[in-house]
């Protein structure tokens, strides 16, 4: 097991944020409200974001250069929001700095880099945690309670949908959207991924997609389809999952009845002798469980926070993380194969003693 440092008084954190574009301000606000954490400050080298956010909090600290984090020992733990690519070298700085890290979705771009970010976490004795806020989610976390209960029976499949007309990013929409997907479902089926299948569509810059269709299968026999699309119409958040007792549908859009659970399917039995098969339809009840309201990104960083204290996994664990950018990896290579059927294989870590 890698060791790992805990604190030993009950102090708040001191947490400083890096990146204030579209996400940052949510995590710089959530960090300030947490019990559990003190904001130590904004790190941000774009003056005008920079500016913004000194209108917005009056006095609080800005530092417009990592290195000052960095070198700064009062500080703790470190949130970074800035665009995936930047993710490894500004996380592997930190760690290396001795700061606990959450770092936003995706971990990393490849699975190279995010390997090598846990093994730095390992042999720094800190604290990694990817931010996959859908784990942290009230409707995700009662399909959860519901698939684990056996109340679905077998999940034979799922399918979703994540589109609307969205902001177009360097990283292109597995990287931007995808990791949403992957990590509910890997949450769910508690399962890893063995094989993914992706096509898509590059309308405006080679090598960029702004549409994908991922199929995945994972260990357990389960299979899932993806589709995440930076150009649609509206804004789409809908998943189903099909279980041999009970189906699922799940909108993120559809706040009072976001998940609503179907006792519908249909019985095949073959008979014993000669003779034609049997099919039965069941098309009972529609029961929309109640959820209680949570902000998934205050959750989440309570859960970083006991992570820290305990030296115990986050429920979006860096290993979660990784079978992610697996999974993203494997579906851009296949993009780029026409669809073949990527195979993915893991290699053993490195941890620390
Ligand atoms: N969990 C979610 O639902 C969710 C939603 C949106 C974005 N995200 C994630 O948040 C991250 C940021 O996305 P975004 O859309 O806010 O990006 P963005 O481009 O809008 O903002 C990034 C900010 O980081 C700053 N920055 C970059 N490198 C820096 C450095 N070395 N030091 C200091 N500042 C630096 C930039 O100046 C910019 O202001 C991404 O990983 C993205 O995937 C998560």
């Amino acid at each position: 097991m890698a060791r790992r440092f805990v604190s030993i008084n009950n102090a708040p954190l001191r947490t400083a944020v890096v990146g204030y574009g579209y996400w940052g301000p949510n995590l710089v606000r959530n960090v300030m409200e947490r019990p559990e954490l003190e904001f130590a400050g904004l790190c941000e080298r774009d003056p005008a974001r920079a500016a913004a956010y000194s209108a917005r909090y009056a006095g609080q600290p800005v530092f417009n250069d990592l290195s000052l984090v960095l070198a700064d020992d009062t500080i703790d733990a470190v949130v970074v929001a800035t665009p995936p690519r930047t993710h490894h070298a500004i996380v592997r700085a930190c760690l290396e700095a001795g700061k606990h890290v959450l770092v936003e979705k995706p971990l990393a771009t490849t699975t190279a880099d995010a390997v090598d970010l846990l093994e730095t976490a390992s042999r720094n004795g800190r604290t990694l945690m990817p931010g996959h806020t859908f784990v942290y989610s009230p409707p995700v976390n009662k399909i959860k309670e519901i698939i684990a209960g056996g109340t679905l029976g077998e999940v034979y499949f799922v399918t979703s949908s994540r589109m609307n007309l969205g902001k177009y990013q360097a990283d292109g929409v597995i990287c931007d959207l995808a990791p949403h997907d992957l990590s509910i479902l890997l949450y769910w089926l508690d399962s890893p991924i063995v094989e993914v299948a992706a096509t898509g569509r590059s309308i405006f810059q080679a090598g960029i997609p702004e549409t994908a269709f991922i199929t995945l299968t994972f260990a357990n026999g389960a299979n899932a389809n993806i589709q995440v699309s930076w150009l649609a119409p509206r804004k789409v958040r809908e998943m189903t999952v099909v279980g041999s007792q009970r189906m699922i549908q799940y909108d993120d859009n559809a706040a009072d009845e976001a998940v609503r659970i179907f006792d519908r399917g249909m019985e095949f039995s073959v008979p014993q002798t000669f003779g034609e098969y049997q099919l039965t339809y069941r098309s009972g009840d529609m029961i929309v469980p109640r959820l209680e309201p949570a902000e998934p990104l205050s959750l989440e960083l309570a859960d970083f926070a006991q992570a820290i204290r305990t030296g115990t996994e986050p429920r979006s664990s860096a290993q979660l993380g990784l079978e992610i950018v697996m999974a993203m990896e494997a579906a851009e290579e296949s993009l780029r194969r026409n669809g073949e059927p990527i195979a993915i294989e893991r290699a053993p870590l490195r941890v620390a003693a």
